[in-house]
């Protein structure tokens, strides 16, 4: 007997519990009992503001939102993340492909000013501000003008927008070693510097960010790798927020997919066989009442719990 066919027996068919979504945080909320640090004048806090969900702040990021003077914040983080911080002023630094934008430079020295001006200065960067954020180039800047910092890490799209879509970033049956990946360099064109052969040939999992622009030459590089037309692809846009959409495609087609999908930046790219597990882990979709569309997507033919 299958294991779909095994599970279903003598078990009630899948239903599904509409969640309650009835505590509306305020602004008021308290944070548990425990020492907070405080952002004193003069000091840069680099924060991340998580994928997009607010819920995904951590108490830090909560806690420095509570306190700044000045909030300058990403293009990917959300508007309702700021109305935590009404006290502040908020300074727009996005960084959007492809749109005029601040120059990293200037975001890097705005900082500095701010806290010689003895602000408390938040910078709140979409993700976690070390992964593909640019966190490391603004805390330095920072240090060489004797700025005292802290680094609030932050939930990065490429783990919590692959959950907030089903797909475990890693999964016993898949994957040992997953590869976070960057599609495009400074220069806008895909990364020179990465060596695809070795990706395609070491990497189980992939995990793609900004990799839409160029995501037929990334996938032609990894198929000219010997990485399989049929391997599964996920792409998940707006990932954690309430317009999220995901696409489930193969490496063979998936830069036609999303063409022909109209889907649009920001999204995640995730090539690896634990993609699959989202026919089960779809929690999203079981919660919009769709049922699993299948309980062993990998095949296993024997329960998750057993080993
Ligand atoms: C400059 S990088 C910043 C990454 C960020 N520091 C992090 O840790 O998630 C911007 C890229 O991150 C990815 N990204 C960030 N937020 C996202 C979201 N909510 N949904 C999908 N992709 C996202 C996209 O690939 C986007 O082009």
């Amino acid at each position: 007997m299958s294991l779909q066919r095994e599970y279903m027996v003598g078990r009630k068919p899948f239903r599904t519990l509409k969640p309650r979504h009835k505590t509306l945080m305020s602004n008021t909320l308290t944070l548990p009992d425990s020492t907070w640090p405080e952002l004193q004048p003069g000091w840069v806090w680099l924060c991340g503001a998580g994928p997009g969900d607010p819920g995904l702040l951590t108490l830090h990021a909560l806690n420095a939102l509570r306190q700044a003077d000045v909030v300058i914040y990403d293009a990917l983080v959300q508007d309702c993340i700021l109305e935590w911080a009404p006290q502040a002023e908020h300074i727009y630094a996005g960084k959007r492909g492809g749109k005029p934008s601040a120059k990293q430079r200037d975001i890097s020295l705005h900082l500095v000013e701010l806290a010689q001006a003895g602000k408390r200065v938040l910078r709140l960067k979409g993700g976690d501000p070390f992964v593909f954020g640019r966190g490391g180039e603004e805390a330095q800047t920072l240090v060489q003008h004797g700025v005292p910092i802290r680094i609030i890490p932050g939930i990065s799209a490429g783990i919590g927008g692959l959950a907030y879509a089903g797909v475990p970033v890693t999964h016993r049956d898949v994957n040992q070693s997953v590869t976070f990946v960057t599609g495009h360099d400074q220069s806008g064109e895909t990364p020179s510097s990465l060596n695809w052969q070795a990706i395609a040939q070491g990497s189980q999992v992939i995990v793609i960010y900004m990799g839409m622009k160029h995501v037929d030459r990334i996938a032609n590089a990894l198929l000219d790798a010997g990485r399989p037309t049929d391997e599964p692809c996920a792409v998940v846009c707006s990932a954690t927020t309430n317009d999220q959409k995901v696409l489930e495609s193969t490496l063979g087609a998936l830069a036609k997919d999303i063409d022909d999908s109209g889907l649009e930046p920001p999204a995640i790219l995730c090539i690896g066989r634990s993609v699959l597990m989202r026919q089960v882990l779809d929690w999203q979709g079981m919660i919009a009442g769709d049922a699993p569309r299948d309980l062993d997507p990998l095949g296993r033919g024997r329960p998750a719990e057993s080993a």
